[in-house]
């Protein structure tokens, strides 16, 4: 089959972190009603650290009524080796924004175990997305929505740079070990994020705008969210305007640039 063609990624500058997260909403309402209208269900990777906690709030908020929860199946990026009530837990932060505010049903939701030493935890973690997904040996899901976002390393889920998870072609997930912060993350790899059907980065605030500036203005820079690149999907940056603050003329609400 031949290649498919990578679609330019798309950028979208919004005012600021409210009309950010009603984008994030739009896209997420979009892309769900499009997929369980089309395969009978919806799946999405959930992102991790704070700038979400907004979109998933303002999604139960609006989503509640108006989406089929019950073919809703939720996933996470990323997650940190803690216990799942933990406050750096990012299945905590999602449970409280969103998993407990909408029907969902509790066989819906494919945490990551982290409560398992780390390798074990992605090893449970992989076999639960083999078995979702029903993959052949060698294959990855497609997700069909996976939400990102941006460290100020130029990390993305828990791919940060210099770790060894960035080398990973086979893996669905993996136990990364993360110096600078000492610890074990567990994270999809790149063959899955790139076997997305759409990865949405979400990246708000001026402490973003270095990294994004770097991202955009650099591409031999080899940051590891650099090497999101959906093979056969869309790539969509939501930004709010601190965020692009250093993108220059781009940097006006709602321009698009592809
Ligand atoms: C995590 C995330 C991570 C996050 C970025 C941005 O587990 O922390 O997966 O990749 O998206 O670090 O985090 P903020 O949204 O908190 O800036």
């Amino acid at each position: 089959m031949a290649e498919a063609a990578h679609q330019q990624p798309e950028l979208v500058i919004l005012q600021d972190a409210a009309q950010l997260a009603q984008a994030a909403v739009n896209e997420f309402r979009t892309a769900a009603q499009s997929a369980i209208t089309q395969r009978g269900r919806f799946t999405v990777a959930l992102s991790g650290g704070n700038t979400p906690r907004s979109v998933y709030s303002m999604l139960a908020s609006e989503c509640r009524e108006s989406l089929d929860w019950r073919k809703i199946f939720i996933f996470f990026g990323d997650e940190r080796h803690v216990l799942p009530d933990d406050p750096q837990s990012n299945y905590r932060m999602a449970r409280e924004s969103l998993l407990s505010r909408v029907p969902l049903p509790e066989q819906n939701i494919f945490r990551v175990r982290a409560e398992l030493p780390a390798q074990q935890a992605a090893e449970d973690y992989e076999n639960a997305l083999r078995g979702f997904f029903q993959l052949a040996t060698g294959a990855f899901p497609r997700f069909d929505l996976l939400f990102l976002g941006l460290g100020g390393d130029g990390h993305t889920a828990s791919l940060f740079p210099g770790s060894a998870a960035l080398s990973e072609t086979s893996r669905l997930a993996v136990a990364n070990w993360v110096e600078k912060l000492r610890i074990f993350r567990i994270t999809l790899t790149f063959p899955v994020l790139n076997a997305a059907a759409q990865v949405i980065f979400l990246v708000s605030g001026a402490d973003k705008a270095g990294i994004v500036h770097e991202i955009f203005t650099k591409p031999q820079a080899a940051y590891p969210s650099q090497s999101v690149c959906p093979r056969n999907g869309r790539l969509l940056w939501l930004l709010d305007r601190p965020a692009a603050g250093m993108l220059g003329e781009s940097s006006n609400p709602g321009s698009a640039r592809s």
